[in-house]
């Protein structure tokens, strides 16, 4: 395995041989030769391992849980297929997402609908689909009911506490736009139950790349508490309460690693103290995180084209914000290796930056790495999760590829882009040819 660690840390599906790196049993280098770069990589082991360790935290901690995947994180098929096989639930922000998630076989009682400011359409959707659905505001609740009744109504509450690594991201609190009141809730909910709905839910989301272990049972405490105001003045009892995504990963070399076990005791403790005080029956504690399954299980890989002295050193390379837009969206910080060049010798600090043409466009700012030349090939760690999935064709480019590596097989999933997804699909009007 490995001969240097500390590159890797846990993510242990990546070794390096002479400085060269291996995901699982393939060198990048093949991997940028044969598909072309820049490139998506996934490793299906480390996907695999992510979610049984979730599962087993669980099992051993809150046997009454359920573990979903936040597909946004990552649509890939080939990914959803790996976590359906895992037994997982699927937790989908909309309609395509319903439509990918039936596609690799989640069966209908394993998706919860989860969107945010629904339309009429996408609530139809939902209902036609004959999904669990999970509304995020009293005025998505009126309307859903008003053309059917789910299999199961959820509501997202904001319980006014938030938390997480990333400043920009913010799920919670006065300045979110998710969730719904205490107050709103309840009359949401008595509309449902007066509408005949038999199953309920209840869901917060209130933080993202969370790496605090206290953090998750201080906000199950406070959704425990809404639920038992709902419980009293509704009368109603609740099939599961989903404690939402927001387990973290550490993306700079500097941070501590997530003590899961810790966080999900801790959280199984409060939620079952929680559970009899507010006398709530028998609910699963239901998670549905996205970042922490997929994310250290993806690199992006990228080829240097052209080294620019100016007043910094730039390092040109052919992914940017069109193909990870994490760092221009919220200064994210990914973790670059340079392959073949793994210890620092005669390190440099240097901008890394892609080819479009907006000066937000730097993947790094000033960081120091080991001295780069023209074509050497970079990895941009922890890329799995919010990586693709914010691609765009912005400057008129193409998305790139992405491939699944699974011990010495490297299949692609997604084939890159070309004219026909960026041309094809314009039409000019007949007087303007
Ligand atoms: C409703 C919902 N659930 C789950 C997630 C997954 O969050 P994370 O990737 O932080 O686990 C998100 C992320 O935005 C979300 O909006």
């Amino acid at each position: 395995m490995p001969p240097s660690n500390k590159f890797f840390r846990n993510r242990d599906f990546l070794s390096a041989q002479t400085g060269k790196i291996f995901v699982e049993q393939v060198s990048a280098k093949s991997l940028a030769e044969k598909f072309g770069t820049p490139l998506y990589v996934y490793s299906e082991s480390r996907i695999r391992a992510n979610a049984r360790r979730v599962k087993t935290a669980l099992a051993k901690f809150m046997p009454h849980s359920q573990l979903y995947y936040a597909v946004k994180a990552n649509n890939n098929l080939s990914v959803l297929a790996i976590l359906r096989s895992e037994n997982l639930g699927a937790d989908a922000a909309g309609p395509f997402e319903i439509e990918l998630a039936r596609k690799v076989g989640f069966a209908k009682d394993k998706i919860l609908y989860s969107g945010v400011f629904h339309s009429d359409e996408e609530l139809k959707f939902g209902l036609k689909a004959g999904v669990a659905i999970n509304v995020d505001s009293l005025s998505a609740a009126t309307r859903l009911l008003q053309f059917g009744k789910p299999p199961l109504f959820s509501m997202r509450v904001n319980p006014g506490i938030s938390g997480g690594k990333i400043k920009k991201l913010v799920f919670a609190g006065k300045d979110a736009k998710f969730g719904e009141s205490l107050a709103n809730a309840v009359k949401a909910f008595q509309i449902a139950k007066k509408a005949g709905v038999k199953k309920f839910g209840l869901h917060m989301m209130t933080g993202s790349c969370v790496l605090d272990e206290n953090y998750f049972s201080s906000a199950t405490q406070k959704l425990l508490e809404f639920a038992g105001v709902i419980r009293q003045k509704v009368g109603i009892e609740f099939e599961f309460i989903d404690l939402g995504g927001g387990l973290g990963i550490p993306y700079r070399a500097s941070e501590k690693i997530l003590d899961l076990e810790q966080a999900i005791k801790k959280t199984a403790e409060v939620f079952t103290e929680g559970v009899k005080k507010f006398e709530l029956g028998n609910p699963k504690l239901m998670l549905e995180p996205g970042r922490y399954l997929v994310g250290d299980a993806g690199i992006l890989l990228t080829r240097v084209n052209t080294i620019k002295q100016a007043a910094k050193t730039f390092v040109g390379v052919d992914a940017g914000m069109q193909t990870l837009l994490r760092p221009m969206l919220y200064d994210a910080w990914h973790e670059i290796l340079v392959d073949g060049k793994l210890e620092k010798k005669n390190p440099q600090t240097v901008s890394v930056v892609g080819p479009i043409c907006e000066n937000t466009d730097q993947l790094a700012r000033d960081r120091l790495l080991p001295k780069i030349a023209e074509k050497d090939l970079l990895i941009l760690l922890d890329a799995g999760a919010y990586g693709f999935g914010m691609a765009s064709n912005y400057n008129t480019r193409a998305r790139p590829a992405e491939i699944l590596v699974n011990g010495k097989n490297a299949e692609i999933i997604r084939e890159r882009e070309g004219s026909a997804e960026i041309i094809g699909k314009q039409k000019i009007p007949t007087r303007l040819k």
